[in-house]
């Protein structure tokens, strides 16, 4: 009921609606309507109230809305499905969940918090009510199993691009996947993929944005390696927009792989870097690997050419230093 009245104010610009037209239009008593609008007051929406007019919604809080969303997405083959939980262990979880019960390619699940929220490499991922956008994508590709690590790339490169658009700051990737402002994470993706006979049966594509986290957010120890994008702006961020804008600018680079393959994204990829060409000391497992990183190959696997000369393919792992 609660959407049903937002959904109303917004039909009607907003404007002033009474009570009695309001009980009337959604067939519900003046005395529901008041205890909605309550409860709508408590999650950060305002509305004015004149004893002759009625209610007038004056602020709607930054809190995704699925069907705004959906909307401004139409047109994009690509999403099918959205669902916003206001709390959730994780929306990776969540993906795997929905996918054993079959949900469709394209399903999107977002939380606005995430209370188990899982990074790479087994870490967790700080993920606090309403600061972020943390999102899982659920796609069934028709892609080998050893493509895999190019979706990562790819949805690197679309939150970086998303990024440097609409909040113009100077963010670059940390191959494979760190999103970085002066060397301190603002965004990370964990995708993680299913297989089935050398093929990929459906892919989580997990995604974490530090959008208004202050500093009193984060953990003591995230404050040295984190930042959010309000800190490193000194703005806060629409959360709403910057979500569409990654959405639009994902599915674009999607069809554009599926199109005409891994190369083009690569390409971008080696543009936005910030690995490239520089002295890494990587940990692959129990291996340290060190070198300079030169370049991304046609799998994605970073190339790194070690002081004897020799090239090392690395296909997962970390830079530490
Ligand atoms: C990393 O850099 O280690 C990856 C972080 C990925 C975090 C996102 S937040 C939304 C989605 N759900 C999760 O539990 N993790 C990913």
């Amino acid at each position: 009921m609660k959407q049903r009245i937002l959904d109303h104010f917004a039909q009607h610009q907003d404007r002033y609606l009474s009570g009695e037209e309001l009980s009337e239009r959604l067939q519900c008593s003046r005395t529901a309507i008041w205890k909605h609008i309550q409860e709508l007051k408590k999650r950060g929406y305002q509305f004015e109230s004149s004893p002759r007019k009625g209610y007038r919604l004056i602020h709607r809080p930054d809190r995704f809305d699925p069907k705004h969303i959906m909307a401004e997405l139409e047109g994009i083959d690509l999403y099918r499905d959205l669902t916003v939980h206001e709390r959730l262990d994780s929306t990776q979880s969540e993906a795997h969940r929905l996918a054993a019960a079959l949900a469709p390619h394209g399903t999107l699940i977002i939380a606005e918090e995430q209370t188990a929220g899982r990074g790479r490499q087994g870490k967790a991922w700080h993920s606090p009510a309403g600061k972020g956008i943390w999102l899982s994508l659920l796609i069934r590709p028709d892609l080998p199993i050893a493509a895999a690590p190019q979706l990562t790339l790819l949805t690197a490169v679309a939150l970086c691009r998303t990024i440097r658009h609409s909040v113009h700051l100077p963010i670059g990737i940390k191959w494979p996947n760190d999103l970085l402002i002066d060397s301190k994470k603002v965004s990370g993706i964990l995708v993680e993929s299913v297989g089935e006979d050398e093929q990929v049966r459906y892919a989580a594509i997990g995604v974490g944005i530090d959008c208004n986290l202050t500093q009193d957010d984060y953990p003591q120890e995230l404050l040295p390696v984190a930042t959010s994008l309000s800190i490193e702006s000194g703005r806060s961020v629409n959360r709403t927009a910057l979500l569409i804008a990654f959405l639009k600018e994902f599915a674009a680079l999607y069809k554009l792989y599926l199109d005409a393959g891994f190369p083009p994204i690569q390409t971008l990829w080696e543009t936005l870097s910030t690995t490239l060409g520089k002295q890494v000391r990587l940990k692959q497992g129990d291996t340290r690997i060190e070198g300079i990183a030169e370049a991304l190959d046609e799998s994605g696997a970073l190339l790194v050419r070690q002081e004897d000369g020799s090239l090392e393919r690395i296909y997962s792992g970390e830079i530490i230093s």
